[in-house]
C-alpha cells in the first residue's frame, strides 16, 4: 500500500457508525475516516460536516469508485450486506461489514468468495471479541480454569421503541436473533470452541413477521449445552455465564462494556466469589486497528469469513426450529 494509514470510507449515516465505529476509526492509530456516503447527498454532507469527515458522496457506488479509499465499513441493514460487500470487493477495497455478516450462510460464503476473488479482506464486525476481557475469559476456559466446560448461558435483550426501526422489518433482515441473539450464538460457539451438533428454539413472532423474542438451545460435542434468550421487547440485559465441572465465570455488560475497566466473577462454589478486573478498552477501536493492521501488512484477519458462515448456519437452524417446533441437527 502507498500509505501507512488505511483510508476508510463508510457506507451510510447509520447510528452504529455515528456513535461507535466512525469515532473508533477516527481515533485509531493506523486509519483515518476520509469519506461517508448516503443515499441522500445532503444527508451525507451534513453528516460529514457534523463528524469532521473530509468528503462525502451521494450514493454508495460513488464512494466505492473513489480512488482515495482503501477500506470500507458497511453498517447497512442486514439484507444489504451481501450486495454492498460484493460491490465493494469488485471495487478492490477491503471490507469490514456489520454483524450478522449476511442473511444466510450461503450468502456469506458468496461474499467470502467475492473477497477472495478480488484479493481483499472481509471481516464481520463482532467487536466484543476484541475486548481484552473476552480474550481473558476464553483463555481461562481453554486453560481449564473452570474444569471441563459443560454449560453456557447467554442473554441479550433491549426494548425497541421506534416502530420504523430496521430491526422490525423482515425484508431488511430484522428480528431478535439476527440483531442481538447472534451475539449469544457467537459467544456460545466461541466458548465451546466447536460447532453445535443440534439446535432448538422457540420464538414470539411480531406483526411484521420478525421474531421479537427467542429462547434457544445448542448442543455441542463433549456434552456441552448452551442456552440463551434474546429480545427486542425486554429491558436491557446482556450477560453470559460459562460453567465447568469445577467453577463458573459470570460476565455482565458482556457485549457492550464501554471503555472503563471491565470485570467478571469466578465462582468456585464453596470459596468466596472472586472478582477479576481487566483494563478498560474501546473494543470498536481494537477491532478497526486489527483490521487496518491486516490491510497494511497483508495478513489474514483474526476471524475469517468461515467463522461468520458457521454463525449463520447456526442462526438458520435456530430459525428453522422456531418455525417448525422441532430440533434441527447441524451435524
Ligand atoms: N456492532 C454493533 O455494536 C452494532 C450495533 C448496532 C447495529 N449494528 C449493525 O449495524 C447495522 C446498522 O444498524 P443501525 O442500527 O446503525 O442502523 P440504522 O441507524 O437504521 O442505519 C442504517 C443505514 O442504512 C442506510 N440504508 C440503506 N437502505 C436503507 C433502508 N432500506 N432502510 C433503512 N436504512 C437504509 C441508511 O443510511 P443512508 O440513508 O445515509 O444511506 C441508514 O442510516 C446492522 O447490520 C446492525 O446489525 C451493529
Amino acid at each position: 500500500m502507498a500509505t501507512r494509514r488505511v483510508r476508510w470510507g463508510v457506507l451510510s449515516t447509520a447510528n452504529i457508525g455515528r456513535w461507535a465505529v466512525n469515532p473508533a476509526i477516527q481515533a485509531s492509530r493506523n486509519g483515518e475516516l476520509v469519506a461517508v456516503a448516503s443515499r441522500d447527498a445532503d444527508r451525507a454532507q451534513r453528516f460529514a460536516k457534523e463528524h469532521g469527515i473530509p468528503s462525502w458522496h451521494g450514493g454508495y457506488q460513488a464512494l466505492l469508485d473513489d480512488p482515495g479509499i482503501d477500506a470500507v465499513y458497511i453498517p447497512l441493514p442486514n439484507s444489504l450486506h451481501a450486495e454492498w460487500t460484493v460491490r465493494t470487493a469488485e471495487a478492490g477495497k477491503h471490507i469490514l461489514c456489520e454483524k450478522p455478516l449476511a442473511m444466510t450462510a450461503a450468502e456469506a460464503e458468496a461474499m467470502g468468495a467475492a473477497a477472495a476473488r478480488h484479493g481483499v479482506l472481509l471481516m464481520e464486525a463482532f467487536m466484543y471479541r476484541f475486548h481484552p476481557r473476552t480474550e481473558r475469559v476464553v483463555a481461562m476456559v481453554r486453560q481449564g480454569a473452570i474444569g471441563d466446560l459443560k454449560a453456557i448461558r447467554s442473554v441479550f435483550t433491549f426494548r425497541l421503541t421506534r416502530p420504523d426501526n430496521i430491526r422490525l422489518s423482515a425484508e431488511l433482515g430484522g428480528g431478535a436473533l439476527m440483531d442481538v441473539g447472534c451475539y449469544c450464538v457467537n459467544v456460545s460457539r466461541t466458548l465451546a470452541g466447536a460447532e453445535a451438533l443440534e439446535a432448538q428454539a422457540w420464538a414470539v413472532w411480531g406483526p411484521t413477521g420478525v421474531d421479537l423474542q427467542m429462547a434457544g438451545m445448542l448442543r455441542f460435542p463433549g456434552e456441552v449445552m448452551a442456552h440463551f434468550d434474546c429480545a427486542l421487547t425486554l429491558e436491557r440485559r446482556e450477560h453470559y455465564e460459562v460453567a465447568g465441572t469445577d467453577a463458573s465465570l459470570q460476565v455482565l455488560a458482556a457485549f457492550l462494556p464501554g471503555k472503563d475497566p471491565a470485570t467478571f466473577t469466578e465462582d468456585r462454589g464453596r470459596e468466596p466469589v472472586r472478582l477479576h478486573e481487566v483494563a478498560g478498552a474501546d473494543e470498536y477501536q481494537l477491532m478497526v486497528e486489527h483490521f487496518a493492521d491486516c490491510v497494511l501488512t497483508d495478513q489474514p484477519v483474526r476471524y475469517p469469513v468461515s467463522e461468520a458462515v458457521a454463525n449463520l448456519r447456526t442462526i438458520e437452524a435456530l430459525y428453522r426450529s422456531a418455525r417448525t417446533g422441532a430440533p434441527v441437527r447441524l451435524a
